[in-house]
This record gives structure tokens, sequence and C-alpha cells, in this order.
């Protein structure tokens, strides 16, 4: 059975101690909500993923996550982080294919692949990001270009490999513009997802990859997208960075 997972990517914000003073401040605020079956994950910078680690691993219902994370397994390559390095400081779980790094860092499929690869040879579980551009949907173009980035760089996949696969559709046109996916489109694009997934694998893998959606999630938003059958929570940019915002957000999977 999937779980349904509320996932903060704080991108690059945050000094140390504000990120250990937001994790507090979120912990607190979800101290009475039962988070059962569901999962909470948040990826700060990766610089201060030790030291969030190390202040607040009480509260053992938030897991961390890296937003992103080299292909080699270490070498001369300037300002990037390891599987390896990531999990010497605890951390299982990465971000991989973020539109902001396919657009800033040019990280096209070839490279994501490698990434993916490199990710569950070293048992980290991905929470793989895609979504189309505007001009895509504005051309009826989303379907296609999403099956595409999707056989390029998982479908060479195991059917093993997925239960240490999240997806998260992220249409780009949503993410930080306040633009948000309806819920019907959402559930259009995720049910399309989980049958290519189904077609290329089997029910069951399909049926137990939890598929998130992403872009401009607010506490006033998310019940409802999270309602629709194929939507199984959030990958949340900027309310993530708000203690309340979040939990109110979370409470939306519970
Ligand atoms: P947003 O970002 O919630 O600020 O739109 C989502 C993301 O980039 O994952």
């Amino acid at each position: 059975m999937r779980k349904k997972i509320v996932a903060g990517n704080w991108k690059m914000n945050l000094t140390k101690d504000e990120s250990i003073k937001l994790v507090k401040t979120i912990s607190t605020e979800i101290q009475n909500q039962n988070i059962k079956n569901n999962r909470i994950i948040i990826a700060p910078v990766s610089i201060n993923l030790h030291a969030v680690l190390n202040n607040v691993g009480n509260d053992k219902r938030i897991e961390y996550a890296s937003q992103n994370m080299h292909f080699a397994n270490n070498g001369a390559f300037t300002g990037e982080v390891s599987a390896s390095i990531l999990k010497g400081i605890g951390i299982y779980i990465t971000l991989i294919g973020h539109s902001e790094r396919r657009v800033y860092f040019n990280e096209d499929t070839v490279l994501l692949k490698k990434k993916v690869d490199q990710a569950l040879n070293n048992n980290i579980e991905i929470i793989f990001c895609f979504g189309e551009e505007l001009e895509d949907r504005e051309s009826k173009n989303q379907l296609k270009i999403v099956e595409n980035q999707l056989k390029n760089t998982l479908f060479h996949l195991k059917d093993s490999d997925w239960k240490n696969i999240i997806l998260a559709y992220e249409p780009v046109w949503a993410i930080g513009t306040g633009m948000t996916a309806s819920p019907e489109q959402a559930q259009e694009m995720h049910a399309f997802i989980r049958n290519l997934v189904a077609k290329n694998y089997n029910e069951t893998v399909a049926e137990n990859v939890s598929i998130l959606y992403g872009g401009s999630v607010k506490p006033t938003n998310a019940k409802e997208i999270f309602s629709k059958p194929d939507v199984d929570g959030g990958l949340i940019g900027g309310a993530a960075l708000k203690a309340k915002d979040f939990a109110e957000i979370i409470k939306a999977i519970c």
C-alpha cells in the first residue's frame, strides 16, 4: 500500500540556525498529529543537513533528504556531493531532476539517468521530479513531454528498483508562481503517470508508487489536491519555509 508523503524542498534558503529552528517549530506544530502510515520529508541546504540531523533527530516522524547528488563515486567535481558523502551523515533520500536543476544547471535526461542509477546502486531513495513547461501545456503536449521524461530516465529500471522511487509531478509553470494546477489537472496527469508505470511494469508497481504533486501548494489548496485518488501528497517549496503553513499541509494528508 503506497504512502502519502509531504516533502519540503527548502532550496537555497535558511542558515544552519534558521534550519534547526524551523524543524523544531514544525515538529511542535505537528506534535498531536497522527502521522500513521504517512511520511514527512524535509530537504534543507546540503551543508546544513548534518547539523539539522544532529540537533533535531529526535522527532523520528521527520526524515531528511538532499536536494541533489552527483553521479560519480568521488573525484574532481568541485562543489558537488556524492552518495557516500550523504550516507556518511545518515542521509538516504535525495531529490533528482528538479526543474531548477534542469533549467539553471543544464541537467538533461542523460545526466539524470546516471544520477538515478548512482542513487539506486547506493540504496538511496529518490524523489524524482519532472513536469512540463507552460508552452507544452498550451500546445496540449504535456502528456507526451511527461511520458518522454519518464521513459528516458526511469523506464530502464527493474521492478524491484521502484520501491526506492517517489515520483513528483511538478508542472514548471506552477513552481513558485502562485499558479497551481487544478485538482482535476493534477488528477488527470497523475492517473496518466500511474497508467504509464502499469503499462511499462505492472499493476503492483504502479499501485505502490507514491506520486506527489508540486507547484504552489498552500494550506488553502492542499486538501483538495491531495484528495484526488492518484495524488499521494506534495512536494512543497515556498510554503515549506513557514512552519504553520507546512504543518497545515501535513495535516492535509493525515
Ligand atoms: P513551490 O515549489 O511550492 O514554491 O511552487 C515547489 C518545488 O519547487 O518543489
